[in-house]
């Protein structure tokens, strides 16, 4: 292997630089020919492909969001919109790629190594809802909200107000829980686990009784709508109640050393992989040690957040 390429796609998720800056370095180091694919699979497929140096990635490491930028292809979706990308990378005499995003992103990259391009992917998304391993930008987004929650606090105790907060996620409960714990909110509420709204109001009344000054419910936006679930509240506790919606927030910002590391171990880790002839695997952080999995095993699995942070959850919160 001469030449190889590195993209970023679909959601950006804080220290997918740090994961761009160790595969362009550890390529380099191994005497490989190292290229950018910018905006995803849709500037694969554009041919938006330009040399990477020891120095297009200096001073990176800090910043959120991807040099590379991103985005979401329908068109790679295709099997002509694949062939096209090929053909790009081809041209230029490139014959493997790491691609560093999501399930989505990793779905496509599995798709894409049966074209004889050899990949590997390295998983990022603030969800942490790829399966066997933990996602870079998760602890950051976690940090993120947890401020949030910090700052929103204060507000609510000075109101005596319920406060609502709900997070990102996309179908899975990961930052809810996290953010929920460490933040020492009242109710979880993750799309894993069905919502019990009896409960919320029943833990909000024997707050109020105890004379609790506010209550903190984090939501993960999978598990039902915000709005809704305040309307519900206020009809049945008569509460002043208000509704936080974090998004993007969440998404951007300086990585967390945790982010750094591990965007810089599993960058290095995928260039290591290619160099020993692996293909369609991903790197994976599992068990506190780098490994790789197969692309198929992880677009077949399903991941499940620790459900027992939701007991823990729960028990702390009476
Ligand atoms: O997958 C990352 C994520 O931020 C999800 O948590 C969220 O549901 C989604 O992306 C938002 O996507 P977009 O940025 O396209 O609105």
């Amino acid at each position: 292997m001469q030449r190889m390429a590195v993209l970023t796609s679909g959601g950006d998720a804080p220290g997918m630089n740090a994961a761009i800056r160790a595969v362009v370095r550890s390529g380099i180091y191994n005497k490989i020919e190292v290229y950018g694919v910018y905006q995803g699979y849709q500037g694969l497929l554009e041919g938006q492909i330009e040399p990477m140096s020891l120095g297009s990635v200096a001073d990176i490491i800090h910043r959120g969001g991807t040099i590379l930028h991103t985005s979401r292809s329908d068109e790679f979706t295709t099997e002509n919109g694949r062939q096209k990308a090929y053909e790009n990378l081809s041209r230029l005499g490139i014959n493997a790629m790491v691609v560093i995003g999501g399930n989505g992103s990793l779905k496509g990259a599995y798709e894409f190594s049966r074209t004889g391009i050899k990949v590997i992917g390295i998983p990022a998304t603030i969800d942490n809802d790829i399966v066997y391993t933990r996602s870079i930008g998760f602890d950051t987004a976690v940090n993120t909200a947890l401020e949030a929650i910090n700052n929103i606090r204060d507000t609510a105790t000075s109101h005596g107000r319920i406060f609502i907060i709900e997070v990102m996620g996309r179908d899975c409960g990961e930052i809810a829980l996290a953010a929920g714990v460490a933040g020492g909110a009242e109710s979880i509420l993750i799309p894993e686990i069905e919502p019990n709204i009896d409960q919320v109001v029943t833990k909000i009344q024997n707050g109020m009784k105890r004379g609790k000054l506010h209550s903190i419910i984090v939501v993960a936006e999978g598990a039902l709508s915000a709005m809704e679930l305040r309307k519900e509240l206020e009809e049945a506790t008569g509460q002043d109640t208000r509704v936080t919606i974090l998004g993007h927030i969440q998404r951007g910002g300086t990585p967390s050393a945790v982010d750094r590391i591990l965007g810089s171990c599993m960058g290095k880790a995928a260039v290591d992989f290619l160099t020993e002839g692996e293909n369609s695997t991903m790197v994976a952080s599992r068990e506190g040690r780098i490994q790789s999995i197969p692309l198929q095993e992880i677009i077949n699995g399903t991941h499940t957040p620790e459900l027992n942070m939701f007991e823990i959850a729960r028990i702390l919160s009476i």
